[in-house]
């Protein structure tokens, strides 16, 4: 039986892809910011000497608020550093993966197009890309694949507390409604069931269509 863990795993995206990894039997520890909390480095060095290893790990956590430049203080720059980046880091430097595994970044389409409302969410999951895309030539040779999973609109809490007018931004959508979060819990189990293996390095746009960049 192959070992999950999903961080962020106790809502939303990572709540569904927790479910759709325990469908295809595999073990999986789904934490909340109770058991891990990636804003809190030693949270995170405690959780990861406590789990050792795992064959499947998914990096996801809670986004950050929606404010623009002027607006963040230096305390949340720091926050959130920790929170979307350096505890990512940390978790890939001390955690063994297995061979044959699997590593997920839950990023977000802000990553490849900036928006000026989430600085935070667009600079600091843009750093963690590049580090995951080096590491995915690294974990080659071990046969572990790397996938960047960057969502758009995604039907959450997280769109509920962003202050967005949603219907309004649902009917703007290409399919005129946002993704279901168990969309992409069954396509990471997919993945995993079919022991997809040649796609890593990869970012995947889980947007509906939504975006205009062509890479
Ligand atoms: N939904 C979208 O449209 C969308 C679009 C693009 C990107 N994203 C990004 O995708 C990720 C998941 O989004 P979601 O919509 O599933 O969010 P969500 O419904 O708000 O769920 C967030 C999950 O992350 C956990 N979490 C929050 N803060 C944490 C922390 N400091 N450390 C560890 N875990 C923490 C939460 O645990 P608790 O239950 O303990 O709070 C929960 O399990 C987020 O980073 C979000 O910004 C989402």
């Amino acid at each position: 039986m192959k070992k999950a863990i999903v961080i962020g795993g106790s809502r939303g995206i990572g709540r569904s892809i927790a479910s759709s990894l325990r469908s295809i039997n595999c073990q999986v520890i789904q934490t909340s910011r109770n058991d891990i909390d990636t804003s809190d480095l030693q949270s995170v060095k405690k959780f990861v000497a406590q789990q050792k290893y795992t064959d499947i790990i998914v990096l996801n956590t809670g986004g950050p608020p929606a404010k623009s430049f002027f607006d963040i203080t230096e305390h949340e720059w720091n926050l959130y550093h920790n929170q979307l980046f350096l505890s990512f880091c940390l978790i890939l430097q001390k955690l063994k993966i297995n061979d044959g595994g699997y590593i997920f970044l839950i990023s977000s389409d802000v990553m490849k197009e900036p928006n000026p409302d989430l600085v935070l969410s667009s600079s600091y999951r843009l750093a963690f890309t590049s580090v995951l895309k080096i590491l995915s030539k690294e974990y080659a040779s071990r046969n572990i694949n790397c996938i960047n999973i960057a969502p758009g609109a995604i039907d959450t809490d997280r769109v509920h507390q962003l202050g967005i007018d949603t219907k309004k931004m649902t009917s703007s959508l290409p399919m005129r409604r946002m993704g279901k979060p168990e969309e992409i819990g069954n396509f990471v189990a997919a993945i995993i069931e079919k022991e997809i293996k040649y796609l890593s390095g990869v970012v995947i746009n889980f947007d509906g269509a939504n975006s205009n960049y062509v890479l």
